[in-house]
């Protein structure tokens, strides 16, 4: 036998070993964090997902220090005690921060934290802060990250990394670089079941080069949610575009170079360019792109049509496809279980996301490595939507993506 066939031999059996789990859970789940029947305005993904057993992995801690964390933000979605930091035994909450004294007060309670500041900007003064988690207005995150890291923090931040801003990308991928500390943007897809599984398929070659993936944010909203001076009235649906670019970056690692994206003039009033502040006419913005490897991609986001809300994806590669289940040319699927949780960690809201995304952020800087969603990935998630809406405004014109690589 040749050795480029003992090599190839090989690598199949290692997809075949590694499949042997997880087959029929994936095949039959519902994945994503609400289905039909759900109220409209509600921030979607809070509920908490309860664990499935997980016999295959137990976790292990990789250090017995305490990360000293700081936790900014609590807002409609009270999301700086979501991802359940305080329950970490690696992790110290040192203080918290809201501009709001009630909020702050409320985060504090949560996370058992008897230290308050009353903004960012006083809390990563505290010398005795490693690492903050940013949950503000996500127009603000880009210059809360580069706050932060300015003062030697290392940065966990919600989506999108930058807020339409192709000038503040690059800011905060310089501010990352320079600084030489842990980034990571903690993209709730990324920890979704199905998604977690098509990375380790793609990992392991079950997929081949992806010749086409699609991914949906759908989100109907036909009235404003609640949300800091207002930024959720009527944004570029594109500008939010990371829960469904997950379905293909999350996966792949891989990015989008170039773009044509259609919109829809609403038919919901504050979804209309006179009556918000972002003189933008969309609801709804649906983008085609090309892949960095060749292929091609469609990504929806949805604010103005009723229906099943959440995130979803599926694709299909030159080996296999996998629509809620893997199909191909590999006859049996990996382990595709998700990392095991702390003990006391939730797996918490966003399809099971929660926990993982938190676990993954604190480990990654006791065991100095890359982050999952690091600063490259990151913004190959979020910059494909600004220029996918500037896309939307010339009618669907092509246009070129600036590409991150760390
Ligand atoms: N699936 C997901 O990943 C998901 C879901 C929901 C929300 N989010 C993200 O989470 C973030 C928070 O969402 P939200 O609904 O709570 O937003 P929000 O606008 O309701 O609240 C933002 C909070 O940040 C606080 N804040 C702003 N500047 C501050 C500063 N300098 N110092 C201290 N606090 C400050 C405000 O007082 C406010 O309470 C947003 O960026 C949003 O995009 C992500």
């Amino acid at each position: 036998m040749s050795k480029k066939t003992i090599n190839q031999l090989s690598t199949r059996r290692k997809f075949l070993k590694l499949t042997g789990l997880g087959v029929a859970a994936l095949g039959l789940q519902q994945i994503g964090c609400s289905g039909p029947g759900k109220p409209a305005q509600v921030v979607q993904g809070l509920e908490n997902v309860p664990e499935k057993p997980d016999s295959s992995k137990i976790w292990v801690p990789v250090s017995d220090r305490k990360l000293r964390v700081g936790l900014v933000g609590y807002g409609a979605s009270k999301f700086s005690a979501a991802f359940g930091f305080q329950n970490h035994p690696n992790v110290e909450i040192v203080a918290v921060s809201d501009l709001f004294p009630d909020r702050c007060a409320a985060l504090a309670k949560a996370t058992r934290c008897n230290k308050t500041y009353p903004s960012l900007e006083e809390l990563v003064k505290d010398k005795n802060i490693e690492a903050v988690m940013i949950s503000t207005d996500a127009p603000s995150h880009a210059r809360h990250t580069i706050e932060a890291l300015k003062y030697g923090k290392h940065v966990a931040v919600n989506v999108p990394a930058v807020f339409g801003s192709l000038e503040d990308a690059d800011k905060v991928y310089e501010a990352v670089k320079k600084s030489g500390l842990k980034y990571m943007m903690f993209e709730t897809s990324c920890f979704h079941e199905d998604l977690h599984a098509m990375r380790q398929i793609y990992n392991t070659g079950g997929f081949g080069k992806i010749i086409f993936s699609e991914g949906e944010y759908y989100h109907y909203m036909p009235k404003p949610l609640p949300s800091y001076k207002d930024w959720r009235l009527g944004p570029p649906p594109q500008w939010y575009p990371t829960h469904a670019n997950a379905y293909y970056v999350g996966i792949t690692g891989a990015s989008f170079t170039e773009v044509s994206c259609l919109g829809m003039p609403s038919h919901i009033d504050y979804w209309q360019a006179a009556n918000n502040p972002y003189k933008n006419p969309f609801g709804t913005e649906i983008a085609l792109y090309r892949t960095s490897e060749g292929g091609m991609s469609r990504m929806v986001i949805s604010k103005d049509t009723p229906g099943e809300s959440g995130e979803r994806g599926r694709l299909r590669g030159e080996k296999g496809s996998f629509y809620g289940k893997y199909e191909g040319l590999e006859k049996v699927l990996i382990d595709l279980k998700r990392p095991p949780l702390p003990p006391g960690i939730e797996a918490g809201g966003h399809g099971g996301s929660h926990g993982r995304l938190m676990d993954e952020f604190v480990t990654a800087i006791l065991q100095d490595r890359k982050p999952l969603i690091d600063i490259a990935m990151a913004l190959n998630l979020t910059v494909p939507g600004v220029v996918a809406h500037s896309s939307a405004l010339k009618n669907g014109e092509w246009m070129k993506i600036p590409q991150y690589k760390f």
